[in-house]
């Protein structure tokens, strides 16, 4: 293998730019020629393909965004689309790639690897950490800081006014933002898809709040099966019917997409670059190159998108025992 490329695709998550720069530089290390694809699925098929060079990657360490673009490509889902992308990639000479992303990313690579035999290997890039294979994912823990940052920011707020606050984070069907950031914020409560929603606890408990504590932060993960935050408080609203409690939704939005990425996530983005490089040039094709108990593991696409990661059950725990 003497050429490979690299792009990030989905929704981008902060560390995507380190490890699109570890991914150059150690394809440069081991003498290979490295390409960036912009926008994902969707240039790899436009042919908006360019070489890259240890300055093209200089100075983005510490940057969120990702600097190759993002896309989540419809064209990518057909197989006349994955055909142009191919041809694209043969003429270049392109050998093997570095798929950044989550899921959706990984799904996609994983066709095309069977349809056409292109060698991938990619890395778990997430803010909503629900890739198997990988403790965490990149992103996860900027986004979590970012969440943590803005609810204690509300908390205050909400003190001085004894309010009751709806916080809805991201995540799309997974709750481990809202887990971290529940428990690092000490919210009352923390609603997640993984688990089904008593919306009566929820009640009773805020109903007696002024024996206990006068205000209450409730963190909403967006996939919840009882629905929005909004819609979750005006459920609970309904069900109070009282008047003197006041009831408040923030919905964070793609701040947490955004921002410097953490020391953590810079760390696993580089991590994972390396490592998906050097698996490329070892033969391990159509997997995942993540971290798990602080050892590189490469993990079957099929697996990364087909089986659950669950909460840590702990967690959950912490979360009922101390919000009392
Ligand atoms: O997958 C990352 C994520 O930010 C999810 O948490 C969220 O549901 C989704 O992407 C939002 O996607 P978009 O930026 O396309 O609206």
């Amino acid at each position: 293998m003497k050429k490979i490329a690299v792009f990030t695709s989905g929704g981008d998550s902060p560390g995507m730019n380190a490890c699109v720069r570890a991914v150059v530089r150690t394809a440069i290390f081991k003498g290979l020629e490295v390409y960036g694809i912009y926008r994902g699925y969707e240039g790899m098929i436009e042919n908006d393909i360019k070489r890259m060079y240890t300055y093209s990657v200089s100075n983005i360490v510490q940057r969120g965004g990702t600097i190759l673009k993002s896309a989540r490509s419809t064209e990518f889902r057909t197989p006349e689309g994955r055909k142009k992308a191919y041809e694209n990639l043969k003429a270049h000479g392109i050998e093997g790639l570095v798929a950044i992303g989550g899921d959706g990313t990984f799904t996609g690579a994983k066709i095309f690897y069977e349809e056409f035999g292109i060698p991938v290997v990619g890395c778990p890039g997430t803010i909503d950490n629900d890739i198997y294979g990988t403790d965490y994912t990149i992103g996860f823990d900027t986004a979590v800081n970012t969440a943590l940052d803005a609810i204690d920011k509300i908390r205050d707020t909400a003190a001085a006014h004894d309010r009751i606050f709806f916080i809805e984070v991201m995540g799309r069907d997974a709750g481990f933002i809202a887990v971290e950031s529940g428990i690092g914020s000490g919210a009352e409560f923390v609603m997640v898809p993984e688990t089904a929603t008593d919306l009566d606890a929820v009640v009773k408990s805020l109903k007696n709040l002024r024996k206990t504590k006068t205000s209450s932060i409730i963190v909403v993960a967006e996939g919840d099966d009882e629905g929005s935050a909004e819609v979750i408080m005006n459920k609970v609203k309904d069900k109070i019917k009282d008047k003197k409690k006041e009831f408040k939704v923030t919905t964070l939005g793609h701040i947490q997409r955004g921002g410097n990425p953490t020391a953590r996530d810079r760390v696993l983005a580089s991590r994972c670059g390396m490592a998906a490089v050097e698996g490329l040039l070892e033969g391990k094709f159509a997997c995942m190159a993540g971290i798990m108990n602080q050892e590189v593991v490469y993990t079957p696409f099929g697996d990364c998108i087909g089986k659950e990661k669950p909460l840590i059950q702990d967690h959950l725990k912490l979360i009922e025992y101390l919000s009392i």
